[in-house]
């Protein structure tokens, strides 16, 4: 499985570097300057965005030099935790020791959201932060971040790819528990999840015991490695939850092409660049991490920013729909179903409101 999950990775590689020797000729970050600059990083690297608003380097290959593949050993109880936000607790997360330490201000009459971050990236991140505060704003919920950081900052990208599987079934524990012990009702959870956390989300989702969770969005959930016949849990799909929505904004690059949820929404035709990633970022990252901002963006701001239902998924890139409108991201109906494009700006506010 190792051999032709790398065989894959190259395969996706080749299609980036044309992409890339074509498309950032005149980006201030290209593929080849990094290359000049950094001889050591070699050829199979991809770019990723770090969660905030830089660019990590990150490797399809163990990174040159390196004699073992770190992280490979480590427990994923150790590496995984979960720390809780509320209105009373805004900015002073409760970190839980294991998963069943829950503060006094968990209310399990509220609805409760759970936000995971990818490759790269950690719980104490702007991805994370934003969406957090972005809730604790609106509404009055419970907020975890679920933080896998020693995992995901592993910079071979293979390791925390491979892990996905065994950090969703760790983080599933929370979520029996929460149901199981607590009555909570699986229907008020909400997971949301970047990158490798969509996939890590929806590994989590199916291993709930009673019911099933309310709601996964996946954040441009990732491509590399997530052919559905290579590994062996698949991908996030509309099976692990009772409404999937993704919003894609790096499809075919860093992010699925593919509709893999009830309501698959497409901004601009959901590949790179969106629109303000052309010039100082290299295109995919800042595509890639166009999606959860967008995410964290509709949780503050008041609909309407509508996304245009189409008929099919050829005539999602184009923009060319007239089928029935629906709210993108916090606020979409769990009716929503299909295939939805959006236009959105290239700076903040990124969503437009419609009149
Ligand atoms: C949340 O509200 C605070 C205080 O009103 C504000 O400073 C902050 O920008 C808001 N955050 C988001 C993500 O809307
Ligand atoms: C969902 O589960 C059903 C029944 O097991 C299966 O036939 C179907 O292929 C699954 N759908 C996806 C998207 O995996």
């Amino acid at each position: 499985m190792y051999h032709s999950l790398l065989t894959l990775i190259t395969l996706f590689l080749t299609g980036l570097h044309c992409f890339l020797d074509k498309g950032s000729v005149d980006t201030k970050y290209s593929r080849k300057d990094v290359m000049k600059m950094y001889p050591n990083l070699g050829k199979n690297f991809i770019m990723f965005p770090d969660g905030e608003s830089g660019v990590k380097i990150g490797y399809l290959d163990p990174p040159p030099g390196s004699t073992k593949i770190l992280g490979m050993g480590s427990k994923v109880e150790d590496d995984v935790t979960f720390t809780l936000y509320t209105r009373d607790n805004r900015n002073d997360g409760f970190q839980l020791k294991g998963y069943k330490d829950l503060p006094k201000n968990f209310d399990k009459t509220k609805k409760t959201v759970f936000v995971t971050h990818g490759w790269m990236s950690s719980g104490k991140a702007d991805t994370c932060i934003t969406i957090k505060d972005g809730y604790l704003n609106k509404s009055d919920a419970n907020v975890f971040i679920m933080d896998w950081s020693p995992i995901a900052g592993n910079i071979f990208y293979v390791i925390p790819m491979l892990k996905t599987k065994e950090v969703g079934q760790y983080y599933s524990n929370i979520l029996n528990y929460l149901i199981n012990d607590l009555g909570v009702d699986p229907r008020d959870l909400h997971l949301v999840g970047h990158s490798l956390g969509a996939h890590i989300s929806g590994f989590a989702a199916r291993r709930v015991i009673r019911g099933r969770i309310g709601r996964i969005t996946g954040l441009d959930p990732a491509l590399p490695g997530f052919d559905p016949s290579l590994t062996l849990e698949g991908r996030l799909n509309t099976n692990d939850s009772l409404f999937v929505d993704i919003i894609h904004t790096c499809a075919g690059f860093l992010g699925e092409t593919d509709p893999i949820g009830h309501a698959d929404f497409y901004p601009n035709g959901g590949g790179p660049p969106q629109p303000g990633c052309s010039i100082l970022e290299i295109l995919e990252a800042c595509s890639h991490g166009r999606s959860w901002k967008l995410f964290a963006e509709s949780t503050t701001l008041s609909p309407p920013y509508m996304a245009t239902k189409c008929q099919n998924f050829g005539m999602v890139q184009h923009g060319d729909c007239d089928g029935k409108d629906v709210p993108m991201g916090e606020p979409t109906p769990k009716h929503a179903r299909g295939v939805y494009y959006i236009k959105t700006t290239g700076e903040k506010p990124f969503l437009i409101l419609n009149t």
